[in-house]
């Protein structure tokens, strides 16, 4: 029999519990890769607490990023596919499918380092 203390700890999958740390360790299925388009919408999802959006880019490369925009936040189910990432609708920001990498937020230069904050 579990202790109330023990189940919570089993049964707990966020990012800062002990076993969502162990499950985020290992592959899981969100979804069918064919409900993926190209160059279509965002696919928005949840997984272990957590929300996501999954796109398909021209190449035919998937994306899988946080549903927040890392600017301030806001859903980027609701971002426009560009082929090679997602416009975010609210200020234009653009986020790649590599590790959700920036390809150019709009006013910084080509080139120039950007360090967006976490939206939790
Ligand atoms: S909230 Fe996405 S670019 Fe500003």
């Amino acid at each position: 029999m579990l202790t109330p203390e023990e189940n919570e700890r089993l049964t707990r999958v966020g990012p800062d519990t002990p076993m969502g740390a162990m499950l985020r360790e290992y592959w899981l299925p969100a979804c069918r890769a064919a409900k993926v388009e190209a160059e279509g919408a965002p696919e928005r999802l949840r997984l272990m607490g957590e929300n996501f959006v999954a796109f398909r880019g021209s190449d035919g490369r998937l994306g899988f990023i946080a549903e927040a925009c890392p600017h301030r936040c806001a859903s980027m189910a609701l971002a426009r596919n560009e082929g090679d990432g997602l416009r975010c609708i609210f200020h234009g920001w653009k986020v790649g499918s590599t590790a959700g990498a920036w390809i150019r937020p709009p006013s910084r230069p080509s080139g120039a380092s950007v360090s967006p904050p976490m939206c939790r």
